[in-house]
């Protein structure tokens, strides 16, 4: 009900729309009413002897509009059956079409809603929820819903509005008759229902299945590199085969079920008509019903089956709608803003220093901690370097900057402002970032150069990407700018895309930088390229950078080395050697490396 409730306020907005649309749907059930009340007069007219027809009483008492006798009287009840159904057809259309409109508005408003609230979530939140998963709350769940409010709610009031008309209907045929056959009526009603309830049940299981399938084909056609790459082909059609099975199987038992649902009711119902026609036959006998009557009663009351079979199919229709909507909701109200706060500062461009002050992180409490109290000075206009073993923690240092996590204890300071008193976008914007793992758009090079300034011209993009060194390879492109670069940018070299992801932080040209050096292994020749972009891309900024070959960083103010989540060792790169500690260490066996690799 509370789920309901909810949805029903994404139609608020419309329901001038919806009001009319329901209009426009007691017309259509009105002039279907009006059509079958026209088989009195028909009656009349056939079996007419000799002379002037029967007028025996129907609805709307449309008998009186019916002259005398003979094919004036024909030629009045043809028009009157062309006209009540041209007009039923315009409401029809009208219904239709305005439902329709309500359902698209509401299924935009919500996907919109739900896109802004997954825009502003952290990277935490991204962690718990899969992006198979979030999308697929934002095209199906939310086309379920759309699916729910167009065709399961219009045709709940159609079919809603044609019972109440239809049994009326019957009811001022003959009353007695239709009371008897209303009490039969729950049976059926009940037989309906048990078979609709395990038909769901079914349902939700193939519609899990789906899910899965979906999840599995597209792990494994995105990943086919490295399914071909360790012959994981059968293992992965294995894995496929059993979901799609399961799949199968649900949607066979589905299908028994409704295969065997309508014979049952149709017998059960049958056996009650049996019933019905024997009261039927003392009603007429009795002379407290024409024999025409009797006809249009019957009329009336199999045309209301067909609308309370649909409704009671459409409370399941409902429910599916509910379920779907809910899991939008779940998506929805969870909420992990980052928050902000009511005065926040906006942050200016960083004079003094950038402070971690004794920070501990971890990713989830399922996890063991990633930093232990570590602190750290950033001054203003120096470049900072991270160095140490893998998993030490360096890129989750680099991450806490421009708030994608807060710190569990301790805090970030940008000239003694903590960055959780901060205005989020004033902070975002003095800081640009090169990522370890280089994200680009599917989309051309242009575009992903100017991601982080829309409006850049012509010129500071050559100029961004001649800094990045990646203008000449750009050139060389089959579109040059204009060239898509693929998913992921599939299209060009690793060293490429990090060329494209350094052009990127240029352009914005922020004053802070934060930089985590790629580890894929580069060749020589676009290594080398790297680093001179990287060289010019630090000039004259405050810059943090995690450095995988010690090369970069030899001229950094300050390295710090990093070891389990904490800071081993502070200092320059000869102050460090001086030390003869795990700089040292590291700095040697990567001389060695080198050595090795230049004598081969
Ligand atoms: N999103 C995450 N969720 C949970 N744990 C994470 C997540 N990202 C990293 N970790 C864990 O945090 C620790 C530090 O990771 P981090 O990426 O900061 O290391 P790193 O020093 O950058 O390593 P590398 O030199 O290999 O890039 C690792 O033990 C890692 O398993
Ligand atoms: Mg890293």
């Amino acid at each position: 009900m509370k789920d309901l409730r909810r949805l029903i306020k994404y139609l608020k907005p419309h329901w001038l729309t919806f009001a009319s649309a329901t209009f426009a749907m007691i017309v259509v059930s009105i002039l279907e009413s009006a059509t079958g009340a026209l088989i009195v007069p028909i009656f009349d007219q056939a079996f007419a002897t000799e002379g002037a027809a029967k007028k025996t009483q129907t609805l709307f008492n449309l008998q009186n509009l019916i002259p005398e006798s003979g094919f004036a009287a024909w030629r009045t009840i043809a028009l009157l059956l062309i006209t009540f159904t041209i007009l039923k057809g315009i409401a029809d259309f009208f219904s239709s079409y305005l439902m329709a409109v309500v359902g698209q508005s509401s299924v935009l408003k919500l996907r919109r809603e739900l896109y802004d609230h997954l825009l502003v979530q952290p990277s935490s939140f991204f962690e718990k929820h899969r992006t198979n998963f979030l999308v697929s709350r934002l095209v199906t769940s939310a086309a379920a819903i759309e699916q729910a409010v167009t065709a399961t709610m219009r045709d709940m009031l159609k079919e809603g509005t044609a019972l109440i008309a239809f049994l009326s209907a019957a009811f001022y045929f003959n009353w007695r008759l239709t009371i008897i056959s209303l009490i039969l009526v729950p049976v059926v009603g009940l037989l309906t229902a048990k078979f609709s309830t395990a038909l769901r049940n079914l349902s939700h299981e193939s519609f899990e299945g789906n899910k899965l399938l979906t999840d599995t084909a597209q792990e494994a056609l995105a990943n086919h590199t490295i399914v071909k790459a360790y012959r994981a082909e059968p293992r992965e059609k294995e894995r496929f085969h059993k979901v799609a099975m399961k799949i199968l199987r649900a949607q066979l038992r589905g299908a028994k079920l409704a295969a065997l649902s309508p014979p049952v009711i149709e017998s059960v119902g049958v056996i009650f008509v049996a019933v019905l026609l024997f009261f039927a036959q003392n009603e007429i006998i009795s002379r407290r019903m024409d024999k025409s009557q009797f006809i249009v009663f019957l009329f009336f009351l199999f045309s209301s089956y067909q609308p309370m079979r649909r409704l009671s199919r459409l409370h399941n229709q409902m429910e599916q709608a509910l379920a779907a909507a809910r899991h939008v909701w779940e998506v929805l109200d969870d909420d992990e803003k980052m928050p902000q706060k009511e005065n926040a500062v906006k942050l200016g461009a960083l004079k003094n220093k950038i402070e971690y002050k004794n920070v501990s992180f971890v990713y989830s409490d399922e996890t063991k901690p990633v930093l232990h109290n570590v602190s750290l000075e950033i001054p203003a206009g120096s470049m900072v370097a991270l160095v140490g073993e893998s998993g030490g923690g360096k890129s989750t240092m680099t991450k806490l900057l421009p708030r994608f996590y807060d710190p569990k204890e301790g805090k970030i300071l940008w000239d003694r402002v903590d960055l959780q008193d901060a205005d989020l976008h004033s902070l975002r914007c003095n800081i640009a970032i090169v990522t370890q793992e280089t994200i680009l758009f599917n989309d051309t090079v242009r575009y992903n150069i100017t991601y982080g300034k829309p409006d850049a011209s012509d010129d500071e993009i050559k100029s961004a990407a001649k800094i990045a060194f990646a203008h000449d390879f750009i050139m060389e492109l089959p579109q040059g700018y204009d060239t898509i670069v693929g998913e992921r940018g599939i299209f060009l070299s690793g060293g490429q895309r990090q060329r494209l992801a350094i052009a990127r932080a240029v352009l914005v040209d922020a004053p802070v930088l934060v930089l985590d050096e790629a580890t894929s292994a580069l060749d020589t020749e676009s290594e080398r390229l790297v680093q001179k972009a990287l060289a010019n891309l630090i000039q004259n900024r405050t810059t943090l950078v995690i450095a995988h070959r010690l090369s970069t960083i030899r001229k950094a103010d300050k390295i710090a080395v990093m070891e389990r989540g904490q800071i081993i060792e502070t200092g320059t790169h000869e102050s460090l050697l001086a030390i003869s500690g795990k700089y040292k260490q590291l700095y040697e066996l990567q001389f060695a490396e080198e050595e090795l690799v230049s004598s081969q």
